[in-house]
């Protein structure tokens, strides 16, 4: 059988790594495409190396744009590449961005079987456009790959017949665990003169928190106070990076130990050997229960409550007071510990394959 996957973005790239490799395990013929929505070596060369992805067969070059400009050149490219590859049996598309979607559409109404790579995540937050993403990915998809309980009865509750649903647990945490020992070594907090467990990693690149310079203020102030206790080490994304082209942001930035995007194993690194983690990023929340490091959602809610009831995660949303006091828990030791939910184990990509062969 010939499986084609197809990746976009950076938080793609380290979920189809352990899938690619259990197929080519499994002696299954393989195709990679990427549609190019994220273009920058930082976002996505340095993975393809880190992960060990074999170059794309395809590039679709599509790049950045409005939402709608993406999903539609997306889908345009994606057609035409389906064209030039012998038929596939599955497209597998991962997560919830807009090559997922423009993926899946395309390739269910050309007759081709789609499997969706952490399907039912739901954040019933609409105004995200992942949330859009996910919902409609998985109403159209043939197999629908889960990574824990909550998302198989949020499809479920959808009306989704459970023949379709395969819990199959978290990829990433595969490409976590097998990656650990590379990444450690790099010695990130060492060269950037951090103490191993005396610092802090954030990230920040949501349209919600990002693109209101007012809400951009308030985040960054209550941040500045944390940085007061610990550094707050911070790798910023292309899109903050624009935002904080302002004055006044400019300078609350400055008390954050600012950085550019780092590559999967050096931001592993600094993200295992961090004291706290916080985030509006999603799979930086399962990276964190994966590692068993406290990790602060700056978000009002999360499409992965597992990494809540479970894990190390809390939601404190953008409330400066919220956002200090449980900073603070945290670096007196009081953080959450938690564990790692089943199915977490490192083995989801072979339970993939199976899904895929059933
Ligand atoms: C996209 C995903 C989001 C994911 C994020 C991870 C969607 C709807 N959103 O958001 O779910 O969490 O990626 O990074 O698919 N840019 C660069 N270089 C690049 C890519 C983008 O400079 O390689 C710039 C763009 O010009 C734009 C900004 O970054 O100004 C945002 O990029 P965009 O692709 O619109 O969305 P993300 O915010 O990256």
């Amino acid at each position: 059988p010939l499986v084609v996957h197809v990746v976009g973005t950076r938080p793609n790239f380290m979920k189809v790594a352990p899938v690619m490799r259990a197929c080519a395990a499994r002696g299954l013929e393989q195709r990679l495409v990427h549609t190019g929505q994220h273009y920058d070596a930082r976002m996505s060369d340095v993975f393809f190396e880190d992960l060990g992805l074999p170059p794309p067969d395809l590039h679709l070059g599509v790049g950045s744009g409005s939402h709608a400009a993406m999903t539609a050149r997306c889908m345009l490219a994606f057609e035409e590449a389906l064209g030039r590859l012998p038929p596939p049996d599955w497209v597998v598309v991962p997560g919830d961005v807009n090559s997922t979607l423009a993926a899946a559409l395309v390739a269910v109404k050309a007759g081709i079987r789609v499997a969706h790579l952490e399907a039912g995540l739901r954040s019933f937050d609409r105004t995200m456009p992942e949330e859009l993403n996910r919902v409609a990915t998985d109403h159209l998809a043939d197999l629908l790959l889960t990574p824990s309980p909550d998302a198989d009865r949020n499809l479920a509750r959808e009306g989704i017949p459970a023949a379709r649903v395969a819990r199959v647990g978290n990829v990433m945490i595969d490409s976590l665990l097998a990656s650990l020992p590379a990444a450690r070594a790099r010695e990130v907090p060492e060269r950037l003169g951090l103490a191993r467990g005396g610092y802090a990693v954030l990230t920040l690149h949501r349209p919600s928190n990002v693109d209101d310079p007012a809400v951009l203020a308030r985040l960054l102030s209550a941040l500045a106070r944390v940085a007061a206790r610990v550094p707050v080490v911070f790798p910023v994304h292309p899109r903050t990076r624009a935002r904080l082209e302002v004055p006044g942001l400019a300078g609350l930035a400055g008390a954050l130990r600012l950085v550019e995007p780092q590559g999967y194993l050096d931001f592993l690194s600094l993200t295992s050997g961090a004291a706290l983690l916080l985030t509006d990023s999603g799979g930086l929340q399962e990276e964190a229960t994966g590692l068993g490091v406290p990790c602060l959602t700056l978000r009002e809610n999360t499409e992965r409550p597992i990494t809540v009831d479970e894990g190390t995660n809390t939601v404190v949303g953008t409330d400066p007071v919220a956002i200090v006091r449980e900073a603070e828990a945290a670096l007196d030791g009081r953080g959450k510990r938690g564990r790692r939910p089943e199915l977490w184990d490192g083995r989801a990509a072979e339970r993939v394959v199976d899904a895929l062969l059933r």
